[in-house]
Order: structure tokens, then C-alpha cells, then sequence
């Protein structure tokens, strides 16, 4: 099995990079075909972890649309902080917009509610939400997931955007840790 070690931790990959890919296109056609004729869609990707996702997906939607950027924490180490703070804020008009969120992965949800929360309040004209992946028995909450990429165990994972304290972003393969 292929390897990494970041810091202290060691690494094995768990999701190869095709399969990655694989769960993209997928998506990327559903949306498509849920948006077909929609007024300008806007994307809003949650940073930083769902930038290399955002790129791969963006490329493969096919009507007009724009995409900006969110950046929001509540990692630290391996575990939830279960704080959220939001550090960058929307500057695009989202008042009567069709958004689609993008996020690498919805873990808790802790984050998610927080985005979808501070979102209503700029009355778009409808929200969904698109997680690269989602980890299920992590989940505490209830909101609708609209578009998931993968469903993954309850594992700390790195790559393909997704950090250990800030280590990993750069990993083409998603890796689970070992120890
Ligand atoms: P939540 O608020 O617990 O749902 O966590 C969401 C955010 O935590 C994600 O957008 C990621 O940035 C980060 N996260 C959750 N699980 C992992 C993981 O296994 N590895 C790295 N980051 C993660
Ligand atoms: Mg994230």
C-alpha cells in the first residue's frame, strides 16, 4: 500500500485518484442536469479544503455560472473543534440566486449548518449542497445533503485538499490515517 508520513502520523491510501475523478463526473452530470436553463447558478466552495475539488468539478459544468469562495475552520489536529469561525465572507450578490455549496467533506455538519445558516439571511432564491465526501456515523445533524461523492468511515483522512494541520492539500489519492 502506498504510504505518506505527515508529522507524527503515518498514512495509507484508502480512495485512488481515478475513483476520485469517477465520483466527480458523476456528480457533475447530475448537476448539470438539475441546473439545465437556471439563471446564472453561483457556487460558493468552501476553502481550503474544497479547492482541488471545486477545480475538477467546475471544469465539468456545463451551463453559465460563477463560482466564489467561503473560508471557514473548525480543525484542529485530528478532531472537530465543534467551533466554527467564518474568516472570509461572500462579496458576489446571493439574494435570489440559485447556490450550490461545495464542500470537501461534511464530517459533523457542524460546519455545513453554520454555512447554511449565515446563507438564508441573504434570501437566495434556493440552496444545495454538494460534499465531495460525507462520513456518515460522524454526522450529527440533519440538513439534506443534495450531491455526495462517497460515503466514508468514521477515519481521519488526508489528501486531495484535505489537511493534517495544514499538511497533505497537495496528495492526488485520498489517504486514511494508520497511526
Ligand atoms: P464538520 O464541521 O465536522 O462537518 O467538519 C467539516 C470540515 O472539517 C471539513 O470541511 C474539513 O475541512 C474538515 N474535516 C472533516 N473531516 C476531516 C478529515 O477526515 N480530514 C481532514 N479534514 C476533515
Ligand atoms: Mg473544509
Amino acid at each position: 500500500m502506498k504510504q505518506v508520513k505527515l508529522k507524527d502520523k503515518e498514512f495509507g491510501v484508502s480512495i485512488p485518484s481515478e475513483k476520485i475523478q469517477e465520483a466527480i463526473t458523476k456528480m457533475a452530470e447530475k448537476i448539470n442536469k438539475d441546473y439545465a436553463g437556471h439563471d446564472v447558478p453561483l457556487f460558493i466552495s468552501i476553502l481550503n479544503g474544497s479547492f482541488m475539488f471545486t477545480a475538477d468539478l467546475f471544469k465539468q459544468i456545463d451551463f453559465t455560472c460563477e463560482v466564489t469562495f467561503l473560508k471557514l475552520t473548525s480543525y484542529k489536529g485530528t478532531a472537530s473543534t465543534g467551533a466554527v469561525r467564518q474568516l472570509i465572507g461572500v462579496n458576489e450578490s446571493i439574494e435570489g440566486r440559485d447556490v450550490i455549496v461545495l464542500e470537501d467533506i461534511v464530517d459533523t455538519g457542524i460546519t455545513l449548518e453554520q454555512i447554511l445558516g449565515q446563507l438564508k439571511s441573504f434570501e437566495p432564491a434556493s440552496v444545495k449542497v454538494a460534499s465531495l465526501l460525507f462520513k456518515p456515523e460522524a454526522y450529527q445533524k440533519d440538513l439534506n445533503i443534495d450531491y455526495i461523492g462517497m460515503e466514508i468511515p468514521n477515519d481521519f483522512i488526508v489528501g486531495y485538499g484535505l489537511d493534517y494541520d495544514g499538511l497533505g492539500r497537495n496528495l492526488a489519492d485520498i489517504y486514511t490515517l494508520i497511526s
